[in-house]
């Protein structure tokens, strides 16, 4: 008999939380109609939306009209980019970015710069730590719109110093948009910033719904056509289910965010000394301290990515990698690029409520085996 799955992936999409099936359920049966329309079942829709957008903003400490619930954290980072820049348009058309951004937001910061706007990248150590002198000096130039930081970094786990780089802004009056995807949920988002962003599934959340918190007086405006829904910040009607899914599990999981912490951080500390010990030719990227309690990330030299995944799906091991080279871009990650670690053979592991102390033995245990003969069929010896 062949041992069960061991899910390791979590910094892509959580297992769902166990409130959130029964939320998911529940509002399934009650909360299906519009709830803009004015007879009964949508009016019991439009309860169950105002309740959940009460919820998820009381989870995070800012007020129910500040939140909209968009269709990803991608929808959500996009908007919080492109209508931060609109709504600065005066001032100026400068977009400053952590170099490691999610995709979502540079993806948004490549249109803004076809459109004749322009960016200024901040660069990170090889921990994947902001240079905060660097993003001081890029705030404070002329012309600043916005200014993008991740909170902490989906690839390879090392915290950001948002309030450093909060205060910063502030200083010059530029707002802070900080993409907490990563966060929301598991650690406390610090205080400063303008717009925050989250992704439901990355907290035990259903797919498919975002957080965009755009806090009052900043200047934003949307940048999509006008849609009354959601304050106008996204358009389209909500997938109701989801989004009181959503919220209710986002109470769950922040209630238990921190004792989570305290049983996950020890098990990704056993999972950086054990790699570093047993793999050869390996490096363990990202802040040791500074860092996500959930995540890890390594690679491993004269190996490829994708086939060190697929090897370790074969034996049932479900991890991620930063640098696997997707069909659509052809290119290893830009995170680890920007911190100038190897990129080679990385993998991603992270953790979620479900993870045991066993899992995490079962793929220590099988790792180095793994490694060694996918080395093997490539020739590569006497490590
Ligand atoms: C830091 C960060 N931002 C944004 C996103 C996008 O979220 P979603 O998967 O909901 O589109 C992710 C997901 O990988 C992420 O890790």
């Amino acid at each position: 008999m062949s041992a069960s799955p061991v899910y390791l992936d979590a910094a892509t999409a959580a297992p769902p939380h166990p409130v959130t099936r029964q939320a998911l359920l529940a509002a399934l049966d009650d909360g299906w109609a519009d709830p803009a329309r004015l007879y009964g079942q949508a009016r019991r829709a439009r309860q169950l939306l105002d309740a959940a957008r009460e919820a998820a903003a009381a989870t995070l400490g800012v007020r129910a009209d500040e939140l909209s619930f968009t269709p990803s954290g991608t929808a959500a980072a996009h908007s919080a980019v492109l209508g931060g820049l609109l709504g600065r348009r005066r001032v100026g058309r400068v977009l400053v970015h952590s170099a490691i951004e999610h995709s979502a937001v540079l993806h948004a910061a490549e249109k803004h710069v076809a459109e004749g706007g322009s960016v200024g990248p901040v660069p990170v150590d090889r921990l994947g730590r902001l240079d905060l002198p660097a993003w001081s000096a890029a705030v404070r130039a002329p012309g600043v719109a916005l200014a993008a930081l991740i909170a902490a970094s989906h690839e390879v786990g090392t915290v950001q110093p948002v309030a450093e780089a909060a205060e910063a802004c502030a200083e010059v009056g530029v707002p802070l948009f900080v993409d907490g995807a990563q966060v929301v949920g598991r650690v406390p988002v610090p205080a400063g910033w303008s717009v925050l962003t989250a992704s439901a599934h990355k907290w035990g959340g259903p797919p498919g719904v975002g957080l965009l918190v755009v806090r009052k007086g900043t200047r934003w405006e949307s940048p999509w056509p006008a849609d009354e829904r959601e304050s106008g910040r996204t358009p389209g009607v909500v997938n109701l289910p989801a989004v009181v899914a959503a919220a209710a599990s986002l109470r769950a999981a922040a209630a238990d965010a921190a004792a989570e912490a305290a049983r996950l951080a020890p098990l990704v500390d056993r999972i950086r000394a054990r790699v570093a010990a047993d793999v050869p030719d390996v490096e363990v990227v990202g802040d040791p301290d500074r860092r996500l309690p959930h995540l890890v990330t390594f690679s491993c030299l004269y190996v490829d990515g994708e086939a060190l995944l697929h090897a370790l799906d074969r034996r049932g091991f479900a991890v991620s990698s930063g640098s696997s080279c997707t069909s659509s871009t052809l290119r290893p990650s830009h995170v680890l690029e920007a911190m100038g670690v190897l990129s080679h053979g990385n993998v991603r592991v992270s953790l979620h409520r479900e993870t045991t102390e066993a899992d995490v033995e079962r793929f220590l245990a099988e790792l180095p085996g793994v490694v060694a003969e996918l080395r093997a069929e490539a020739g590569v010896t006497a490590l």
